[in-house]
């Protein structure tokens, strides 16, 4: 069939006299006003298509008394019989796991979002006030998300809402403390959150972005080491105390913020210790403790995902982009001069941004969960990290971790003393 008919740059144009319309119950369909035929395959690439997911930002779906349907876009002032979902119908898929790549390296958060509604949904973003988090709350606030910031410090918190309501008015975000060098102020995050009744529905993504890089040897109120505490171990804890909350919403997503530093780890089953994640000072190498906590990441997102799946919550774990120029480097100056150096090959922060967002929201991963991806693309993490005796021992080491600071009544009862 494909052969006949004329060339064409994609291979999702329809030929001339085609025309692609939907039923309301979402399924496309093919018309040949030649023929005056219709089918249910795309007449090039002989797949089935569907639309789903929510309308395009400002669009209403309105059926009239006589049953038909219309769709009104507010913003334009346009009615039209046609779901303007039409164009981001997805293939049918014979597999969850056959999808296409839409966006690569170069594209931008708000590129992938792109025509998205967010209204209604609330998304948790750790690190929010400044970098990648930043452009991830702009971008999901941006389209209609209610976004909780959390970040230790309110003040920085309270100025990035407002740079942000500065170009939208009425974008809804709040502001949350949340240190991740305590323990405690994490459990008192998540029962602020789960206090408060804008949360009562649930939460739909927690985006797990805070870390820290090239840190000097130092210890956290609770005695660890702060890399691995403040990228693992805090975010790790907070993930289960809210885990009720994603749980009340349908397919709600949790996006571990990792790093193609993962490879460089040596973590491996033999030497996953206490020790080594919190060595004495004379034994710290803060980059080696930086690649140990973004393997802890994918390790636990593949652990997590395990074990929930057959809840609806989906876990990823992803990379946003190699040296960007963030506040990152903050803490070292030869780094902060790399980082000024290679700064025009890199991403910016908007398009180090869209690998998370992706995650947080595409449609087509609605029914997968436990990837890696790195350029809004699906990749193969290390091996270490797909190791799952590994995940399965840091699992438990970490609910140790917190249980010796806490007492045991502060993990989730189901999590207690359960390997
Ligand atoms: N930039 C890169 O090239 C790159 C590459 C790979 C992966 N990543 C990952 O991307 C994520 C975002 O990094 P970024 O480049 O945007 O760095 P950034 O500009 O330094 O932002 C880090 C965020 O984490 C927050 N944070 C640090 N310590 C915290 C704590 N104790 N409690 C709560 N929040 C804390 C920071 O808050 P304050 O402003 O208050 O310090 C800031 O909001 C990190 O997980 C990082 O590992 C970055």
């Amino acid at each position: 069939m494909a052969s006949v008919l004329p060339d064409s740059d994609s291979e999702d144009d329809l030929p001339p006299g085609w025309e692609e319309r939907a039923t309301v119950d979402g399924s496309v369909y093919y018309v040949n006003h030649n023929t005056k035929g219709t089918q249910w395959t795309h007449p090039r690439t002989g797949k089935k298509k569907r639309v789903a997911g929510e309308l395009p930002f400002g669009w209403e779906k309105v059926v009239e008394d006589s049953g038909k349907v219309l769709y009104v876009d507010h913003e334009n002032h346009r009615t039209t019989y046609t779901d303007p979902r039409l164009a981001f119908a997805q293939e049918e898929k014979e597999s969850p796991l056959m999808f296409r790549q839409r966006f690569d390296g170069s594209s931008t958060a708000l590129q992938v979002l792109h025509g998205r509604d967010l209204g209604g949904k609330v998304a948790v973003v750790t690190g929010a006030n400044c970098g990648i988090g930043y452009e991830t709350a702009r971008a999901l606030a941006r389209h209609g998300c209610h976004v909780v910031l959390a970040c230790r410090s309110l003040t920085r918190a309270q100025e990035a809402i407002e740079r942000i309501q500065a170009e939208r008015p009425q974008a809804i975000c709040t502001s949350q403390r949340l240190d991740l060098k305590s323990l405690k102020s994490v459990k008192e995050f998540a029962n602020s959150l789960k206090g408060h009744p804008a949360f009562n529905r649930g939460i739909d993504m927690l985006i797990l972005n805070a870390g820290v890089f090239a840190l000097p040897h130092s210890l956290t109120e609770d005695g660890l080491e702060t890399t691995f505490q403040v990228n693992h171990l805090s975010q790790f804890y907070l993930t289960l105390l809210l885990e009720d909350l994603l749980a009340r919403v349908s397919s709600s997503r949790v996006v571990f913020v990792s790093s193609e530093s993962h490879r460089f780890s040596t973590l491996n089953v033999d030497n996953m210790s206490e020790e080594w994640f919190c060595p004495k000072p004379q034994n710290y190498w803060s980059m080696m403790a930086y690649n140990d906590s973004k393997l802890c990441n994918v390790l636990v997102a593949n652990e997590l995902a395990r074990r929930w799946s057959s809840k609806d919550i989906l876990v990823f774990s992803c990379h946003p982009g190699n040296m960007v120029s963030s506040n990152i480097s903050r803490h070292w100056c030869p780094y902060r001069l790399l980082f000024i150096l290679v700064r025009p090959f890199t991403k910016s922060l908007e398009q180090a941004a869209s690998t998370q967002v992706y995650c947080a929201t595409a449609p087509e991963l609605s029914d997968v969960s436990g990837l890696y991806f790195n350029n809004c693309c699906r990749c193969e993490p290390s091996k270490q990290a797909q190791n799952t005796q590994l995940s399965s021992r840091l699992w438990q080491l970490s609910l140790d971790f917190i249980s010796s600071r806490f007492s045991s009544l502060d993990i989730p009862d189901k999590y207690r003393n359960k390997p």
